[in-house]
């Protein structure tokens, strides 16, 4: 069975202190939450401070994004080393803001998910359409352009690690949902994808999580779809009142 993960991305928001209050709220509010997998993903200057603050607790940290070189002239970026020893466990990789301006592609996504899975950081691999592509009837291609590319020449060891989010880029930060239909159909889309890839038996085992304007108003309904594994969350994430409600969708 696929334990259910609420990743909270915060994108580039809250100070280092703004983010160690906010840890330090929501570890008391989550803290008898089983069966979620919960996790949040500051900037990288809160990265340090916010993990030890939620050391022993049942909410683990990830980073937005990595270097897939180990260290050297590469001013401005952040190796995997780096990462994990501030106390990181997951990391985001390709978002749809990353793809859009900052010039990730699914080459470089793929260079550093595979450092990501050789030194053990869990990445959350994000995939998605524009409104745009999604009106000329294209989703699919794009789809299957992003999961292909991306996840390119893993073993099936490798695969296992990998987390996938499904964020159609018209969704995020708009208010817009996608319908849990809509959302599932592209989620089995993705599943049968990694079939391809890999076989059924490991792609049944991939958690995928949808995001886009997920709120504690839609989280439960996504959830009751088979292939929406759990939720990576942008706007709502950013309060711990709302980030506790939905790390407890299931007890509403
Ligand atoms: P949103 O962002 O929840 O604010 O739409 C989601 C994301 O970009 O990961």
């Amino acid at each position: 069975m696929r334990t259910p993960i609420i990743a909270g991305n915060w994108k580039m928001n809250k100070t280092i202190s703004e983010a160690v209050s906010f840890a330090s709220e929501l570890k008391d509010r989550v803290a008898g939450v089983k069966n979620v997998d919960i996790v949040i993903c500051p900037p990288f200057t809160a990265l340090a401070k916010i993990a030890d603050a939620l050391s022993g607790s049942n909410i683990k940290v990830g980073a937005q994004n990595v270097c897939w070189e180990e260290k050297g002239a590469f001013t401005g970026e952040v190796s995997v080393a780096m990462l994990l020893e501030a106390g990181c466990t997951y990391v985001i990789l390709g978002h749809s803001e990353r793809r859009a301006m900052f010039g990730d592609t699914n080459e470089t996504v793929n260079k550093k998910l595979k450092a990501a899975l050789r030194n053990g950081l869990l990445p959350i691999v994000c995939v998605g359409e524009t409104l745009e592509q999604r009106e000329k009837g294209v989703t699919q291609d794009v789809i299957k352009g992003h999961v292909q590319g991306s996840l390119a020449g893993l073993s099936e060891e490798e695969m296992k690690k990998v987390i996938i989010a499904y964020e159609p880029v018209w969704a995020i930060g708009t208010g817009k949902t996608a319908t849990r239909q809509q959302a599932q159909e592209v989620h089995l889309y993705i599943r049968n994808l990694l079939s391809g890839m890999c076989g059924k038996e490991v792609s049944d085992g991939v958690c995928i999580l949808y995001g886009g304007s997920v709120k504690p108003e839609n989280i439960k309904d996504l959830m009751a779809e088979q292939d929406i594994d759990g939720g990576l969350v942008g706007g709502a994430s950013l309060k711990p009142d709302s980030f506790e409600k939905l790390v407890k969708f299931n007890e509403r």
